[in-house]
């Protein structure tokens, strides 16, 4: 085993090196290690200053999150840091790469601070629902003061070495050790002093923090974390730092106990486990990808081309004809120059992925490229169509990817006489922006296609899934289900408005009758009747309120009507007396009697039908594990990640009280409430994925 720390004394400079890969976790064992170094070297006559620095890309990335929900062991990180502060010598940290969370704050816990230019630092216990706990909101006020304090602690987001020097975080840039080294020796001879930050006053009134937070408390919507991290910052202006550090200490272990932090830790967790497929080896080879194509250049296929451009990959995209090409590349032009007003890319940037975007109405124009993305109209016999003709005109060995979000990838493979190379690639919309991508592995698909459409999905800034082929995948058939059943409630005696008041007040950023509006009511209604050969007789159909509106010409937001009313344009609807008197005479139509509905029962009406039909597409293996549902709805469904996704919520709730519900709306609902055969075991055992 290496040694955790390496040390050596050069001149009159001690030197601790954090050895720890891959990214120097501040665990136990490595914290000892450096309390041990530093109490030898600072107890060295011969040595007049340390110098604390990492290896690697790493100074320290900061506390082991796998140590969060174990007890905690001496030395503390808060005792390390206090050991370096109350030492003889001074310490300067040289921050050689990435300093993240306890990282940064063991260096808010040295006098000095050199960065090499490939240095970042940054605090992003925000990401997991928490503030530094180990000194950072009462340090880095009194540093650099409280404004620009609250905006690393409330954004998460890293400096760069320079930015570090700018806001007078760091003393110094130096190209390597040796001229840190260097630095140092000169610093030490011209006498160096110590200079603990816990020392000194936050520079500036507090008054001054108001307009630093507004933005960030308007984004958290009540995250309990955000009110922490303003807090914080706000005592160090006239608390002593003792009482400070003991408040943020006990502030960090209750936040860490949240339900919200623990479903922040779950979805950090579960999408670095989404990487993983259970029955593809990590050594699977991966083909070359890098050049692609795609067809199709409307909504979605304008943004999949942008996906590539952007990651560097060149990228043809193929209309029907020039009219259609030429929108298409106009929308694409349009997102990048609104990106570029908006200040997000430099004009250059703009330039060079533009560039890396043509444009063809000839198919032919595919023949080289190493994946296609066909995103044509949803309609298998213009799918089969184009795959046929994929098949004749791309080179062997070329991914055959379709942007489907319905069809069945297994009969679309079989339009070709190479199914090992089709794969589903579901982008969501806009796909530019979106960052979930369901990889749909179908039946024939072979292993490195696979390996290559996971490692495509990270390399264009995605966050790949895979699942299997069946009708919606696992996204939208879930998500499907979770809307009809809004429409079963108001049908029972909810109102949309109470409807969407109670997903938003949980956490969703819209209600499904406002999304609704949002999409026009017209797409669902022509889905419908296209689909309305295929419904089984025994299907619930709540959905004849939608389809009047619809047919009345109420479209949502775009004609100022739907569910809601949206006078003069206004973004947010108002409840329409019309609308409650239609959906009650639909409802006596119907021969259903209205009664009132609880805010709770909507709420687990809306949330177990997810559950129940994810543990549906568990048990069919369409899906490898529970979180991998979690973090589909998080990032393609806009779920709030302090709730951690509805699987994990059901987790929090107890799977036995969630199949007990389930049960009792099989009797009372309906016959699709029929509890899942995995939710009953994970009743029973309290866990799913053991179950599974
Ligand atoms: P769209 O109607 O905006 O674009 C389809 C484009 O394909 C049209 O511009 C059309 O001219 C072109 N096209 C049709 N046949 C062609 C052919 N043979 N050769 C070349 N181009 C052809 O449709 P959208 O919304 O972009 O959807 C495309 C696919 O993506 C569909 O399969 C859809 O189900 C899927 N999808 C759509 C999402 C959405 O939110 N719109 C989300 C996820 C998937």
């Amino acid at each position: 085993m290496t040694e955790l720390v390496a040390t050596e004394i050069r001149g009159k400079i001690g030197i601790i090196r954090l050895n720890r890969p891959p990214v120097n976790a501040l665990g136990q064992a490595l914290r000892s290690a450096v309390a041990e170094a530093h109490l030898r070297l600072d107890a060295d006559p011969a040595v007049a200053a340390i110098l604390l620095t990492g290896t690697g890309r790493f100074f320290s990335a900061g506390a082991d999150i796998t140590e969060f929900s174990g007890g905690r062991r001496h030395p503390y990180l808060t005792e390390l840091i206090a050991q370096l502060e109350n030492g003889t010598s001074s310490v300067i940290a040289v921050a050689n790469g990435m300093a993240f969370g306890g990282g940064f704050e063991l260096i808010l816990g040295c006098d000095y601070l050199y960065v090499l230019p490939e240095a970042t630092l940054a605090f992003p216990e925000i990401k997991l629902g928490n503030i530094p706990g180990a000194g950072g909101t009462q340090k880095l006020p009194r540093l650099i003061g409280g404004p620009r304090a609250l905006g690393l602690i409330l954004s998460g987001d890293p400096i760069t070495a320079q930015e570090a020097v700018s806001l007078g975080i760091a003393d110094r840039l130096v190209a390597d050790l040796d001229a840190a080294v260097a630095f140092a020796t000169d610093a030490v001879a011209a006498g160096l002093p110590r200079r603990r930050i816990r020392d000194r006053n936050v520079p500036g009134h507090p008054d001054e923090l108001a307009a630093a937070a507004a933005p960030f408390l308007r984004r958290a919507r009540g995250a309990l974390a955000t009110a922490k991290g303003i807090e914080g910052v706000r005592m160090a202006y006239d608390t002593p730092i003792d009482e400070g550090l003991l408040w943020e200490q006990q502030t960090f272990a209750a936040l860490n106990a949240s339900p919200e932090s623990k479903a922040q830790r779950h979805i950090f967790f579960a999408e670095r486990a989404a990487r993983k497929i259970a029955d593809l080896p990590a050594d699977t080879p991966k083909r070359r990808l890098a050049t692609a194509g795609v067809v199709g250049a409307g909504t979605m296929g304008a943004g999949i081309a942008m996906c590539m451009a952007n990651a560097g990959i060149p990228v043809i995209l193929v209309e029907q004809d020039q009219g259609r090409l030429d929108t298409g590349l106009a929308r694409i032009r349009r997102t990048y120059e609104e990106a570029l007003g908006k200040g997000r890319i430099s004009s250059a940037e703009a330039e060079a992925r533009l560039g890396r975007i043509s444009g063809s109405v000839d198919m032919q124009a595919l023949a080289d490229a190493d994946l296609v993305v066909e995103a044509v109209f949803e309609a298998m016999e213009v799918k089969r169509a184009v795959f046929t003709r994929l098949d004749a005109i791309c080179k062997p060995g070329a991914i055959l990817a379709t942007n489907t979000s319905t069809l069945d990838v297994n009969e679309i493979a079989a339009a070709t006489g190479r199914p090992q190379d089709v794969i589903g690639l579901h982008f969501f919309s806009p796909a530019h922006v979106m960052k979930l991508l369901e990889v749909v592995r179908a039946e024939t698909t072979a292993p490195e296609v696979i390996a290559t459409a996971m490692d495509l999905g990270q390399r264009i800034g995605k966050i790949p899934v895979l699942v299997g082929v069946c009708d919606g995948f696992a996204g939208n058939r879930m998500f499907i289900n979770f809307n009809r059943e809004a429409q079963i409630l108001i049908e029972n005696g909810a109102l949309p408005w109470q409807i969407d008041r109670v997903l938003t007040d949980w956490g969703l950023a819209m209600g499904p009758l406002s999304v609704m509006d949002l999409a026009g009511l017209d797409i669902g209604y022509a889905i419908r009747k296209e689909r309305a050969a295929r419904r089984k007789p025994s299907d619930p159909y709540p959905f004849t309120t939608a389809d009047r509106l619809a047919e009345a010409g109420r479209l949502g937001q775009k004609t100022g009507r739907g569910w809601y009313l949206y006078p003069e344009n206004a973004r947010r609807g108002l409840p329409d007396p019309e609308v409650e008197a239609l959906i009650e005479a639909v409802s006596r139509e119907k021969g259903i009697t209205r009664r009132p509905v609880s805010d709770e029962e909507i709420l687990h009406r809306c949330l177990w039908q997810l559950v129940n039909t994810g543990c549906q597409i568990l048990e069919e293996g369409i899906a490898q594990r529970a979180s991998d549902l979690d973090v589909i709805f998080v990032n393609g469904y806009g779920f709030p990640r302090p709730r951690g996704g509805p699987m994990f919520f059901a987790e929090l709730t107890g799977f036995d009280r969630v199949a007990a519900e389930v049960e009792r709306f099989a009797a009372e609902v309906g016959d699709h409430w029929r509890p899942s055969a995995l939710l009953l075991e994970a009743a029973r055992t309290g866990r799913l994925d053991a179950a599974a």
